[in-house]
């Protein structure tokens, strides 16, 4: 039987809070154990594209799917099509702009959720917005899936260290992982790479340790009881639907 994909939706309305850094690295952390991985590309900006192309064939494959191309404006961004079957685990780096349609089609293909999270006031006050309406929207409340916070670029021991904790004590959802404000995160991506493959760099070393916890937290959380992507491949089409109706459109 074909195993099923879990799928983990990296997203926050907030741009430049590290989707594309934790969607790759995260894709990574679960190719260097030696699963098949695919990474969903939901930017138009195509920057998770972009990493996966500067990626060396020798490193642990990830599968990048496209997921930002359409042909299109009412094709959804359904991806559970376009990735092979062996896929045990399916990243997905969600755009910050997704709103309304788009926004629910990538909810309601999530198993689990993570939002990244900047130290800054203004980062913050973006984030607790962001996951009040996530906690509130429709397709989350009908099959309501782990979230976890994921405080990205801190400086420990400095004050907006301390208010982001603060911060994220106050909130529904838990902090499940603390990423350090380092260049080796911005070393990776221009290579094609994650902290987890950087096993020469003495700063990689010390923050895989949070990368390896993040992955063991997804993997405790319980699979998803809808949805998964194993049964949405197998589902039949309905009858009588046609490419040419706007609603029967999908990536
Ligand atoms: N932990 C970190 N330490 C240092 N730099 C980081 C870290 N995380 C992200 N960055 C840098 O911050 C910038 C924005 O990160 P990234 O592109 O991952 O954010 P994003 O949320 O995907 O942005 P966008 O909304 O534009 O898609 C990049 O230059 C990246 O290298
Ligand atoms: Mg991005």
């Amino acid at each position: 039987m074909e195993p099923q994909a879990r799928r983990i939706l990296v997203i926050n309305g907030k741009g430049g809070c590290g989707k594309t850094t934790i969607a790759t690295n995260l894709a990574v952390a679960y190719a260097a154990k030696g699963m098949e991985v695919a990474l969903v590309d939901n930017d138009p900006q195509a920057s998770s594209t972009y990493w996966g192309e500067q990626r060396a064939s020798d490193l642990p494959p990830v599968h990048v799917v496209r997921a930002h191309e359409r042909s299109n404006m009412y094709q959804t961004q359904t991806y559970h099509n376009r990735v092979a079957p062996e896929t045990e685990r399916i990243i997905v780096d969600g755009h910050s702009s997704a709103r309304d349609r788009d926004l629910e089609d990538l909810l309601k293909q999530a198993d689990v959720i993570l939002v990244p999270l900047l130290p800054s006031s203004i980062d913050i006050r973006a984030g607790g917005l962001f996951i009040a309406n996530l906690l509130t929207h429709r397709a989350f409340r009908s099959a309501p899936r782990p979230v976890g916070v994921i405080a990205n670029r801190v400086q420990p021991n400095t004050d907006t260290h301390a208010k982001l904790m603060h911060f994220l004590g106050c909130l529904d959802v838990p902090a499940v992982a603390t990423f350090r404000d380092s260049p080796i995160y911005s070393d990776a991506i221009e290579v094609g790479q994650g902290i987890v493959d950087m096993r020469d760099c003495r700063a990689a070393r010390k923050e895989t340790v949070a990368w390896r916890a993040l992955v063991d937290w997804i993997e405790d959380q319980p699979p998803s009881i809808c949805n998964t992507s194993q049964s949405l491949r197998q589902r039949p089409k309905a009858a009588g639907r046609h490419r040419s109706n706007k609603n029967s459109a999908s990536a």
